[in-house]
Order: C-alpha cells, then structure tokens, then sequence
C-alpha cells in the first residue's frame, strides 16, 4: 500500500465518517471527559518508511485512557519479564473493563492485563523501588521515546477528576490488596494509575507511538521481538475487552481502546494506525472508530488472517 494510494481514501474515510449520525456516548464517570463533543473524528498511519498520514483533527490531544496499559505492560514486560504473569492472566475476560465479578471465583489473579484490575496489578509491579512520580516519569518517557515526541504530558486535571469519582477502581485495589496481588498502599498504585490513564495524545503522536508494536522497519526498539508478539497476542484477544472477539472478525488487527476515544491498532510489518473518536459503544470502545477500522482493513487488506 502506497502513500499515493492510502492518502486520498484517509481523506474520503474522514469526511463519510462525519457525514454518519451514529457516534455513541462519551465517557461520562470521569467528570472530565463528561464535555467532550462526540461528533470528532481523526486517524494517523505510519507506514514503514515512517511517513504519516492522517485525515481529521490528527493534532488534537486526547486522554489516552486504558491504551496506557499497553506501554505500561511493554515496560512491566521489558523489567521483570515473565514474572507478571505469576500476578495476572492472560484470558479475554468477557466481562467489563471494570468488572470485579471475576476476581472473586479467581482469587484475586485479574484475567488479563488490559482489563482494569489487571492494569492496577500491572502499575503496582512497576512501583517496585520507585516513588510513583518515578515511575511515571518512567512511563513518560517510554512513551515519548516511542513516539519520538518530548511535548507528550500528563493532564493533571483528568487524574484528580478521575481520582474523584474512581470508587470502582479504589474497590478493585482494596480487593486485590486483600488477595495480597497489590503490594503498595492503594492510593498510591491508584494515583500512579490515574494519571498514566490521563496522558493526551494526538492520532500522529499515538500511532509514531506504536510503532514497535508493528515492528516497522523505522520503528525504534523498545522491547525485544518475542515481547511485542505476544503483546499483539493479547491485544487481538484482549485489547478490547468484551468486544475484542467481534473488533478481530470486523478487522482482524490486534488493537487497543480508551475511553477517550482513542484506538491503537497494529498491522504487523505494515502500518501502526490510530484513530479517534470520543463516542463508545456499549464495550467502551469508540464507536465510529471502529467503522473508521473496518474500512480501512476492508480497504488495504490489512488482517493478521490474511497473508
Ligand atoms: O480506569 C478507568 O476506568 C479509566 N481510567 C480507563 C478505562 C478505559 O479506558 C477502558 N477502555 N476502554
């Protein structure tokens, strides 16, 4: 797939993706996010000569959410390795981002690291000798060196806005923390988890971001090959939660959502690709980004099923 080629359908995709009325709801239980206008719409591609294109308001930052876990996990997987797994699952779920249903039968082991009490799990192991503002400063500066992009900041605003009404993530730290799989004070693996959550990001920044996932040739090495494998692994079967199984059959590409809208997804060797639209469907995940996705791949050809 050329550039010449890509550009104009990007282009197309952005203009019919504003023309449809079917944009889902925002996120409404972090008072911050509560405001957002849902009709925005934004996509980036890197291909693997390292050009970006991009169609819609491809420069506006948005709360990247839960697609934090996935540099957080990628940092989790880099310093302890194989380790985590002894803390967390690697199942789809089938249950809610933020179920605690599953961690009663299963003994506090949350089923997998995308879903939230995995990704609480997740940023209390990166805790392990370093004050949360270490730590965060840590996930930063992954992230803006993946993304080859040192403006990438934390909005302040959101965690405490978040912190203020996160009664169901304080529930499912206190949980963990009584099944002994939280080893820090709650608010403090909360606090560090909050505000990873509230990094913003455009679609060009999140998809030079996701570069290693793809493994692109221009990609810059962040974690070793068989690591990003079996990230993809868990993002086609996880990544989206309760709606991961129909993201594969619509697009077939490994993927990560948020509720700010945001989606990563990962053609292998071909493209790192993020879209954003604020609207969620019943999942959580952006709805109109997801129809975005599935031109796109019905577009290119771009399908981990498809050689
Ligand atoms: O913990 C939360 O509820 C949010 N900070 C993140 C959830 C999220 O993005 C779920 N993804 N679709």
């Amino acid at each position: 797939m050329t550039a010449d080629e890509l550009q104009p359908f990007l282009t197309g995709l952005a203009q019919r993706v504003m023309r449809e009325d079917d944009w889902g709801t925002q996120a409404d239980y972090i008072p911050d996010l509560a405001g957002i206008d849902p009709v925005q719409f934004a996509i980036s591609v890197v291909l693997p000569d390292g050009q970006v294109l991009s169609a819609g308001a491809s420069e506006q930052p948005f709360s990247i959410q839960s697609i934090s876990k996935i540099f957080t996990l990628s940092i989790a997987l880099g310093r302890i390795g194989d380790s985590i797994w002894a803390r967390v699952g690697r199942e789809p779920s089938g249950d809610a981002f933020n179920s605690i249903v599953l961690l009663e039968n299963e003994q506090g082991h949350p089923r997998n690291p995308f879903i939230n009490a995995g990704a609480i799990v997740t940023t209390d192991a990166l805790l392990a000798g370093r004050a949360p503002r270490e730590a965060l400063s840590e996930i930063l500066q992954f992230i803006r060196m993946a993304a080859g992009d040192e403006s990438i900041h934390i909005n302040r605003h959101v965690a405490r806005s978040e912190k203020a009404t996160g009664h169901r993530n304080m529930a499912l730290a206190h949980y963990l923390r009584s099944f002994d799989n939280l080893t820090h004070e709650p608010d403090l693996t909360l606090g560090t988890y909050f505000h990873q959550c509230s990094i913003e990001m455009s679609t060009r920044q999140l998809a030079l971001a996701g570069r290693y996932l793809a493994a692109l040739p221009c990609s810059p090495r962040m974690i070793s090959d068989a690591k990003v494998r079996r990230l993809n692994a868990l993002m086609l079967t996880c990544g989206q939660y309760d709606g991961s199984g129909e993201f594969a059959f619509r697009v077939g590409l490994p993927s990560k959502s948020g509720v700010g809208g945001g989606l990563l997804i990962v053609a292998p060797g071909k493209a790192s690709i993020a879209i954003w639209s604020p609207g969620l469907n019943e999942h959580g995940n952006s709805q109109a980004g997801t129809r975005a996705a599935a031109h796109l791949s019905d577009f290119t050809g771009w399908s981990v099923f498809r050689p």
